[in-house]
Parts: structure tokens; C-alpha cells; sequence
């Protein structure tokens, strides 16, 4: 599926299949030169672009939405597997094009692929004008002055401090209802598989009192859903002298508090991490969602040993039962790779009977693909042939294709709180919004009702991703 264009989901994003160009809304002025920004990867980059567009608009540069009119073309990139960078080279290709038809456009990569080739993308793609990394957004205007001036411009200087706290984003493909707010940047985990902590640096917590505010600005003009982001949001951490220490639960709870009517959601929890303090924060706050995003990777503990994981089987286990211990209508979904180094068939038959355990709502489901530099690649041999992986992967989705439609129909009859976000995909008369459980719920209209608006909506039939329902009440907006 070729999704440009589309607006960003409320959910981690398939990192090899979507890429969304800015629709510009209401931030499109005539004045200065236009920029075009396209995003690829996860949903920190998504935030990452919008950082950018600020950075950008304080530049006097505005917003299109069509590639020929830009003078500036930007692609906000994704390394995590192969395929991901694949789709960007293809991407080039055509800005390739664009140029060749407006010359003195410049070309800029953004993000992860900036970070992890750096000035080799300059010698491999001739038409790349910028090469910037994630934490050197703050550089933009300068490099692009001296690409103006035809000097190549990169900057991938990874820092230890950046967060862009005081940088207020301009909300790309917004449906005004639901929002993301970076909370941590970086990764110190070193999943042995895994390329983010190269292209995105160390851990860093960003200042709560920035995240509060930006969060309280987002309820003010009538956003109703914030999902807080990080890599491993569990390990946020804030210290500094004469300052009350916060952790990840006093975080949620402090932007909970800002309103009952603003919806907290935060992705992605690491197992090893998630601690129970967060989960009786969860059941203690209505607005905290009661849905947790903990990717597994792996069922055999062998292999999560191998991917660096620094949790076991029993150890994962032990954490989906303290959620549904503690937060009984809590839903979980998870990652999975398929494939990774040495995995046995009885290794991807534990992954099987974890994801049917697990009863996870849904699961974003992978083929292992070795990237360059990475502790697996350095130490592993990648030796499960495609066609293995493929198949093993076909075995995941099907199974999870099935505990979904389960899990989907033992919501029939049961009435959820939806909080609305716009006309369904197929048709006007519907409306769709998400309940706690993050699963999307599409209920004809009533009068009266917008979105940002929160209704009492009851289940009456169900598909593997999606509820349907009818409103029963209407509630507060
Ligand atoms: N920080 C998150 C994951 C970020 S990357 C976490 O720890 O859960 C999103 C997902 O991409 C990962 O959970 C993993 O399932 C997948 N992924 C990462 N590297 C991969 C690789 N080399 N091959 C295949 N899938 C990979
Ligand atoms: Fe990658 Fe692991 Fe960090 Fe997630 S926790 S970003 S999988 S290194
Ligand atoms: Fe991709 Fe970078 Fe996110 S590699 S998944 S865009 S952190």
C-alpha cells in the first residue's frame, strides 16, 4: 500500500510501507520559498517533521503540498530494515526527476538513512543536496544557505542534550483531535538486531515542564489525545538539582491531569521496564489509556537472549499478567520479527504460542533484516534463507490475523467510550474514533456531534481490525 498523502495514524507506523507527504492546512502562506517534507518510519519521525516544518516556517519558508512547486524538497527517512531504505532510494528517483525539470531545487535527507550513511549518501545519490541527522534539525537554515550557494551541506553530529523542547511543532496532516508529543529521544538499549541506537544516539529525557505545556497548548486548541513518545518511554527519566525527580509514571500522570477530557496514550514500552507503578498509575487515571503497545520480538528465550533483549519468556509472561492483573480491560499488542539468526522451527512455533497466549489485539509483524553495523551483524550469520523467513512470517500474520478477529469479537455487545476523530475512510455518514483499547470503532453519525467529541458507543459486529458499532449516548465534548 502506497499511503502518501494519507493522514498519520494514531499508531506505530509500518516503517517499510508508509510515507506521508505534509498536507499543509491552514500554514500554507504565499510569502518566502516552499518547502515539501515526506515522512517515513516510526512515529518519532512523524514528530521529528514537525519540529522540522517549525524550524522551517520561523525561516519565512511555507508549507506545499506538490513536489513541483518546492524549492526545497525534504524526505524524512527510516533505516530499520532494508526494505525501508529501498523505498526512499525510489523516492530519490523521482525528486531525481523534479529537479532535473526546476533546476536549483535542493534535496534534503532527514532522519535515520542521514544519520546511519552520512556523506556517503551525497557520493551515492548525486542529486542530494543535504544530509542531515536527527539531532541537527537546528542546523537547517544554515545548511540550506550554503546548499544555496552550491556547497553540499551534512551535519549528522549526534548530541547528548537535544530534545527541541522549546521548539513548538507545527502540526502536519493533523485531524485537530489526536497528537504526538516526543517525550525521550535516542535508545540505550542495543538490541542486538537493531540500528536506531546508531542513527538516533543516546537516551534523553526531555523537560516535563515542556511536555506538560505542550500538551496543555494541544487541549487549548482542542486536541483531545495525546500519545507520548520514545523508544522506551518506561526508561524516561528527569533528575536535576533542586527539582522533584520525574519518572514515566509521575509523567503520565501529570499530563493526565491537565483535563479528564484529554486521552493519554504512550508508545513504546519496553518489557524489561514496564513497571507496575505505571500500570496502577493507568487503572488510577480514567484518560490513561488502557492499552499498552510491548513488542515481544521473540517467544524462546535462546533467541531473545541472542537479540539482546535482556528479558526471557517467563519474564514477558509475568509482565502481561501483572497488566491484566492490574488493569483488566487493558489491551496489549506487540512486534514480532520473524526469522532472526539460528531461529529453530521450535523457537518460531514458541513465537507462535506466545502471540496465541499473549492474545494480542493486534501485532506489527517483521522478517529479520540485517542491517549494517548492528551486534548481529557483527556476531551472527544471517542463515535463515528468505523463503524461510517468509513463510515463518505468513505462519505469524495468519495466527495473528485470528487472535485479532478474537479478540475484536469479544467486544460484541460490550458499549465503549469512543473519542471521535473524524468521517470514517468509506463513507461520510460514519464516523470513526478509537476506544481506550486503541482498536477503531465506525458508527453512523448523529447530530450534533464533531469531532473531539467523546460518545458511548455500543459493539455490534466486528472485522480483524475493526469494530462497528451505534452510538447509545452521547457524552461531554
Ligand atoms: N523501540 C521499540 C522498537 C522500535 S523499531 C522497541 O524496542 O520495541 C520497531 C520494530 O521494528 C521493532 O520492535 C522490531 O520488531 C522491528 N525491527 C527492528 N529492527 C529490525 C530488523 N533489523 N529487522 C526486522 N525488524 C526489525
Ligand atoms: Fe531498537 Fe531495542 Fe532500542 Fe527498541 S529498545 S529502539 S528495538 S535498540
Ligand atoms: Fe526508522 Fe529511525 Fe524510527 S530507523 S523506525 S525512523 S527511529
Amino acid at each position: 500500500m502506497d499511503s502518501r498523502g494519507l493522514g498519520i495514524s494514531q499508531r506505530v507506523i509500518d516503517e517499510t510501507q508508509q510515507g506521508t507527504a505534509f498536507n499543509p492546512g491552514e500554514a500554507d502562506t504565499e510569502s518566502g520559498k516552499k518547502f515539501y517534507i515526506e515522512s517515513y518510519g516510526c512515529a518519532m519521525n512523524f514528530s521529528d517533521s514537525e519540529i522540522v516544518a517549525s524550524i522551517l516556517m520561523t525561516e519565512n519558508y511555507s508549507a506545499t503540498r506538490k513536489l513541483e512547486d518546492a524549492d526545497l524538497i525534504l524526505i524524512n527517512t527510516c533505516s530499520i530494515r532494508e526494505k525501508a531504505e529501498e523505498t526512499i532510494r525510489k523516492r530519490l528517483r523521482i525528486f531525481d526527476k523534479v529537479k532535473k525539470q526546476k533546476p536549483g531545487t535542493l534535496v534534503g535527507v532527514l532522519g535515520c538513512m542521514a544519520e546511519r550513511l552520512k556523506e556517503k549518501l551525497i557520493e551515492e545519490e548525486k542529486l542530494v543536496d543535504l544530509v542531515v541527522g536527527p539531532d541537527s534539525y537546528r542546523d537547517l537554515p544554515i545548511l540550506i544557505a550554503s546548499a544555496d550557494d552550491g556547497e553540499k551541506g551534512v551535519n549528522v553530529f549526534l548530541s547528548r542534550e537535544e530534545t527541541y523542547a522549546d521548539i513548538s511543532p507545527v502540526r502536519l496532516n493533523s485531524n485537530g483531535v489526536t497528537a504526538f508529543i516526543s517525550i525521550t529521544r535516542g535508545c540505550d538499549n542495543m538490541c542486538s538486531f537493531c540500528v536506531v541506537p546508531f542513527t538516533r544516539g543516546r537516551e534523553r529525557s526531555r523537560d516535563p515542564l515542556s511536555i506538560e505545556a505542550e500538551a496543555i497548548q494541544l487541549f487549548e486548541n482542542g486536541y483531545r489525545e495525546v500519545t507520548l513518545l520514545g523508544q522506551n518511554v518506561d526508561s524516561y527519566k528527569w533528575k536535576r538539582e533542586g527539582e522533584g525527580d520525574v519518572n514515566f509514571a509521575r509523567l503520565i500522570e501529570r499530563v493526565a491531569q491537565i483535563s479528564p477530557l484529554l486521552r493519554v496514550r504512550f508508545s513504546t514500552s519496553h518489557p524489561k521496564d514496564i513497571t507496575d507503578e505505571v500500570l496502577h498509575t493507568i487503572v488510577r487515571n480514567r484518560n490513561i489509556c488502557n492499552y499498552v503497545h510491548l513488542p515481544v520480538q521473540s517467544g524462546s528465550s535462546r533467541v531473545l537472549k541472542l537479540m539482546n533483549r535482556t528479558y526471557d519468556r517467563e519474564w514477558y509472561m509475568n509482565r502481561v499478567e501483572a497488566i491484566h492483573r492490574i488493569i483488566p480491560e487493558c489491551a496489549i499488542s506487540s512486534d514480532v520479527i520473524a526469522g532472526f539468526c539460528t531461529e529453530t522451527e521450535e523457537e518460531h512455533r514458541d513465537t507462535l504460542s506466545m502471540i496465541e497466549w499473549a492474545k494480542y489485539s493486534m501485532s506489527y509483524m517483521f522478517t529479520y533484516s540485517e542491517r549494517p553495523g548492528t551486534m548481529a551483524a557483527r556476531k551472527y550469520t544471517d542463515d535463515i534463507p528468505l523463503a524461510t523467513k517468509k513463510r515463518r512470517l505468513q505462519e505469524i500474520v495468519l495466527l495473528q490475523n485470528k487472535v485479532s478477529h478474537l479478540s475484536n469479537q469479544r467486544d460484541i455487545d460490550k458499549t465503549f467510550e469512543v473519542l471521535i476523530e473524524g468521517d470514517s475512510k468509506r463513507s461520510s455518514e460514519d464516523f470513526k474514533g478509537r476506544n481506550s483499547q486503541n482498536k477503531m470503532i465506525i458508527f453512523p453519525k448523529n447530530d450534533g456531534l464533531q469531532p473531539g467529541d467523546y460518545v458511548e458507543v455500543k459493539v455490534h459486529a466486528v472485522t480483524t481490525a475493526t469494530l462497528i458499532g451505534k452510538i447509545v449516548q452521547n457524552q461531554t465534548s
